[in-house]
């Protein structure tokens, strides 16, 4: 260890060899032998119903007049996450995100009660912002002159807009003509450096690693065990919103691992901590164009592969999951299920979400496609409670929807018509329309 005194009692070491980093170090991964990072907090010394108080007031009136800090859904769990005060944070805010409820989309996963936790009601439209809180703030705290990211869009607009907030100037790096305009134009218009580079995601993240390594920005992937520690406020959240009564399973789409980490981490603290009695079993939900954790899965895990991706949801189009260690931890302490989808699945299941009124990214319906799989294999049961993870906004990919044929090779049948701009031309498409109906 060297350095300066920590402050917050975490504990920072190297999850492969043991070393141990203050908790200012600008390092994302072990300087010793290049591995994965892990944080352990200094829990509170609280009885759970004294912790579960104190994260209920902050959801008050009260808190919601307060700082950005104190009115965010990341920080309600500070304790749990990097416990600092709100002059070093910075917050949008982020997080309190609905569980929504649709009849439609449940009975088309196949079981009785089925609730979305929408991620994609975050500030910059994934759950990537509860990530990038901790993670900027944290390269504030200890003085980053750059931050960087590898992504497929979600990730760089996130950073981009907390790079813009905390005044530090943001690097991204992202497969050049394979990223979703919209998040494109958003990275861009927050101030990043946007860096397009010939290659796909893999290669991205290798070159941010390089350039976190030799060059010496902060990296901001969820590599960093700080972004890992904001995302398993995503769990916090729904088994607050659920008072603390576990559902039997979380279902979440997969790509780099981050969130099924940090799925798995926040279980583990909150079943230590007495907050929750029983343990949700992780369902993570990989494209089969994509699905190297599902394929080593079905191997016991008796080995990491790596495959080049191809789906069409583009953020969990990874073939070389960076967090693949700490997900095998998740999913055999919540004796999880990992499953893998078609594309034509996923477009599916978001074709239900959306019509639903609820709507989201082609890789968030991985979970409830996932879901749908498992209840056909008797995997999840009918009368379970589930609770499935939508990662990011509907207007994440929009040209695959105007893009997809039904399953009979039709477009959807509300595709946009153009018209002459007259009265008759609207009377003649009202009437197309009834006698469709009719
Ligand atoms: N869902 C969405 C909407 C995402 O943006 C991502 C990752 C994932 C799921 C996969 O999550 O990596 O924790 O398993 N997006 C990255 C990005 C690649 O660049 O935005 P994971």
């Amino acid at each position: 260890m060297s350095g300066n005194t920590n402050k917050t009692g975490i504990i920072i070491a190297c999850a492969a060899c043991g070393e141990k980093f203050n908790d200012l170090t600008p390092l994302a991964t072990c300087s010793k032998c290049g591995g994965l990072l892990d944080i352990t907090p200094a829990l509170p010394a609280l009885c759970s119903e004294k912790l579960q108080n104190l994260f209920d007031s902050r959801v008050s009136i009260g808190a919601m007049r307060g700082s950005a800090a104190s009115r965010s859904g990341v920080w309600r769990f500070r304790e749990l996450v990097l416990p600092i005060t709100d002059a070093e944070i910075v917050s949008h805010p982020e997080g309190n995100t609905p569980l929504l409820e649709r009849p439609a989309v449940s009975k088309y996963a196949g079981v009785k009660n089925l609730l979305m936790k929408h991620e994609g009601f975050n500030p910059s439209g994934s759950f990537k912002d509860r990530g990038m809180t901790v993670a900027v703030t944290q390269a504030k705290r200890c003085g980053a002159t750059a931050i960087a990211c590898a992504s497929t869009g979600n990730t760089s607009s996130s950073l981009a807009a907390y790079g813009a907030q905390a005044g530090i100037p943001a690097l991204v790096m992202v497969p050049a003509g394979r990223i979703s305009m919209g998040k494109l134009a958003q990275t861009v218009a927050y101030g990043a450096r946007t860096l397009l580079v010939r290659g796909d995601f893999d290669d991205c993240l290798r070159l941010v690693r390089e350039s976190s390594e030799k060059l010496g920005v902060y990296l901001a992937n969820s590599l960093n065990p700080f972004r890992i520690e904001g995302q398993k406020t995503i769990m916090f959240e729904l088994l607050q919103q659920l008072a603390w009564q576990s559902p039997d399973w979380v279902a979440l789409p997969a790509g780099n691992l981050g969130n099924t980490s940090a799925f798995g981490k926040a279980l583990r603290e909150a079943q230590s901590l007495g907050l929750i009695k029983r343990i949700p079993r992780l369902l993570s939900v990989q494209a089969s164009g994509a699905a190297p954790f599902a394929h080593d899965f079905a191997d016991n895990f008796a080995k990491r592969t790596s495959v080049r991706a191809e789906t069409i949801a583009t953020a969990i189009r990874i073939g070389d999951p960076a967090s693949w260690d700490r997900a095998v931890s998740a999913i055999r302490f919540t004796n999880g299920v990992v499953a893998s989808v078609s594309d034509e699945q996923i477009m599916q299941a978001k074709q239900v979400i959306d019509a639903s009124g609820v709507g989201c990214e082609p890789a968030s319906a991985a979970s409830v496609a996932g879901v749908r799989e498992l209840v056909a294999r008797g995997i999840i049961a009918p009368h379970e409670r589930v609770v499935a993870v939508l990662t990011g906004h509907i207007l994440k990919d929009p040209e695959k929807l105007l893009n997809t044929t039904n399953a009979h090779g039709h477009a959807a049948a509300n595709a946009p018509i153009e018209i002459d701009a007259t009265l008759a031309a609207v009377e003649r498409v009202l009437q197309t329309a009834t006698k469709a109906r009719n």
